[in-house]
Formats: structure tokens, C-alpha cells, sequence
């Protein structure tokens, strides 16, 4: 299937007036590949087709799809592990000093198919003698239907399981049946998920203590990456933690957060109204 620039260039803009992801020209490739199946689950013939059928909004439904399926989802449990090790052993112990109420709060922001909220309520679950009497509000957002219905969902196949999680571990928090591996209702019970744009206003029921938006601002623009970091500071608790993937960073992005050096990949609010932040221009 060949993908004229036009086509391509339409695709791309589709799918960033909708979520803010850019495909740039070096990742274009991967438009002929993320659509394939939907073009023969439409029976439709070529890119171009596809693109008139669009134009001409005959299916209002197929620009969802074609969204949805461009966007990329790559998701695993317990992600580059380290970061979990250090909230779980270090960052949320900490912040619960200073939590009566005995409650976190918790927002994984581009959760994709739910892997990294369950991979917190595992992380918190598997401590109960630390945890005992608290309670932890977890909930996971996406711009995606699609990646949030399989969150709900909570239903993964065998190769998504092993992807990051050990034998015992998979054991101990998941059911199996015909198809693979369900969370179990513990799990299930500890995590809420939502459709949402990170563009868009934040969810209900901060402040966050710990706000995790891993892999999801890469391919936005410096002006729509500035923005979600000024959404996610509005929402995030005076200390609550921003955690953000391997290789992403918010120095020369924001001035809303900094880098905490006692915590690798974690990122502090910034209050901007302090002397210190006025006198650092920041
Ligand atoms: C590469 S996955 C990362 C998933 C997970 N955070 C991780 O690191 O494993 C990126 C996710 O961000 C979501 N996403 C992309 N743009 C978004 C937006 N504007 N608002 C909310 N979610 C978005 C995608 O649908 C996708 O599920």
C-alpha cells in the first residue's frame, strides 16, 4: 500500500488536531502498518479511499478509528521497573508522613490498556503491613476509547503478563481463564479509568500526590507540552511527585516543575509565586 504525502500529511494532522501527537516525517512509516487492519476490517481498498470517505464524513465513526489506531499504545507492567522501585520503597512512604488521613492519590496519565495504574496497585498491595488502613485513590486516563475499555477491562493475554510481570506475581494478582489473565477484583476495585485528554481539563479528585505521565509528551509540540505540564500543576498536591518516562524531561519545557535530586525521574511543583522562584526568574 502506498502512502502519498498528501494522504500522510492529512493522517498526521488528523490525528494531532485530536490528541496533539505529531507524526513527524520520520515517522510516517508507520501509517501504512497502524492502519492496515482497519482498512481491511472496512473493506477499504487504499489509503486514498480511506481518505475520501473521510473528507466526505460518510462514516463519522472511521475518524475515531483511524485516531485510535495511529496512536501508539506500547505499554508493559512495571515499566523500566527502577521508577516503581523508588516510589513504592521511597517517594509515597514519605509523602504518607504527612498524610493523616491515611489517603494517596494517584493519576496515571496516558495509562494506555491500564498496565501502569495496576502496576501501582499491585506495587502498594503487595506491602500490607506498610499500608494498612490506607486507602488509595488510583485513576488512569486516556484519550483513547479503545486502550481505556481494555483497562476496564482488566483482561490481558498471556504475552502482555509476562512482558513484565514474574510467575508468582502473576499468579498472585491475576486469574486465569480460556483467553489469559484477569486482575484480580482487589485490584480491579483499587483503579478507575477515564477517557481523557491530557490537553483537555484534568480529572476530579486531586490533588495528586503522585502524578505519572510516562512516554505520553514525546511527540507533542513545545507549545501543547508546556500546556499539559500547566494542566497536570494544577491538580498535582504543593509535594506531590511528577514522574515521567525514561529520557523525558521538563528542563528547558516548563517552569512549573523541577527535578528532584533525591528522587531520579521524579519532578517537584514549583510554586511560582515563592521569593526564591521570582528571584530565579522562573
Ligand atoms: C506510549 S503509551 C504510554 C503508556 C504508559 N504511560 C507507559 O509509559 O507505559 C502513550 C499513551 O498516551 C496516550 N495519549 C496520547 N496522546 C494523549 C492525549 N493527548 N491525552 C491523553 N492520552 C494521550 C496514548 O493513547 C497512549 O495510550
Amino acid at each position: 500500500m502506498e502512502v502519498s504525502d498528501s494522504s500522510s500529511r492529512i493522517l498526521a494532522g488528523l490525528l494531532e488536531a485530536r490528541t496533539g501527537q505529531q507524526l513527524t516525517m520520520s515517522r510516517r512509516w508507520r501509517i501504512e502498518t497502524a492502519l492496515s487492519a482497519l482498512l481491511r476490517e472496512r473493506s477499504i481498498a487504499t489509503l486514498d479511499e480511506l481518505i475520501t470517505i473521510l473528507v466526505m464524513n460518510k462514516d463519522p465513526k472511521l475518524a475515531d478509528a483511524v485516531v485510535e489506531a495511529l496512536l501508539n499504545n506500547e505499554t508493559y507492567f512495571f515499566r523500566d521497573r527502577a521508577p516503581f522501585d523508588m516510589i513504592g520503597q521511597r517517594f509515597l512512604p514519605e509523602i504518607a508522613q504527612r498524610r493523616p488521613d491515611k489517603r494517596l492519590r494517584i493519576w496515571s496519565a496516558g495509562c494506555s490498556s491500564g498496565q501502569e495504574a495496576y502496576s501501582i496497585a499491585m506495587m502498594l498491595s503487595a506491602d500490607p503491613l506498610r499500608w494498612q488502613g490506607w486507602t488509595f485513590d488510583i485513576i488512569g486516563t486516556d484519550v483513547s476509547d479503545a486502550v481505556i475499555s481494555k483497562a476496564r477491562r482488566a483482561h490481558y493475554t498471556q504475552f502482555e503478563v509476562q512482558r513484565g510481570l514474574g510467575i508468582q506475581e502473576t499468579i498472585r494478582w491475576f486469574e486465569e481463564d480460556e483467553d489469559g489473565w484477569q486482575a484480580n477484583e482487589k485490584l480491579r476495585k483499587m483503579v478507575k479509568f477515564e477517557v481523557r485528554n491530557i490537553l483537555d481539563a484534568p480529572p476530579m479528585g486531586g490533588p495528586f500526590d503522585l502524578v505519572l505521565c510516562r512516554n505520553v509528551l514525546l511527540y507533542l509540540n513545545n507549545e501543547r507540552r508546556r500546556a499539559a505540564f500547566e494542566r497536570i500543576s494544577t491538580v498535582i498536591a504543593p509535594d506531590g511527585g511528577l514522574l515521567l518516562g525514561a529520557g523525558e524531561t521538563v528542563i528547558g519545557q516548563t517552569e512549573r516543575f523541577a527535578a528532584d535530586r533525591g528522587h531520579r525521574g521524579l519532578y517537584r511543583p514549583v510554586d511560582l509565586t515563592s521569593p526564591e522562584a521570582k528571584l530565579l526568574g522562573t
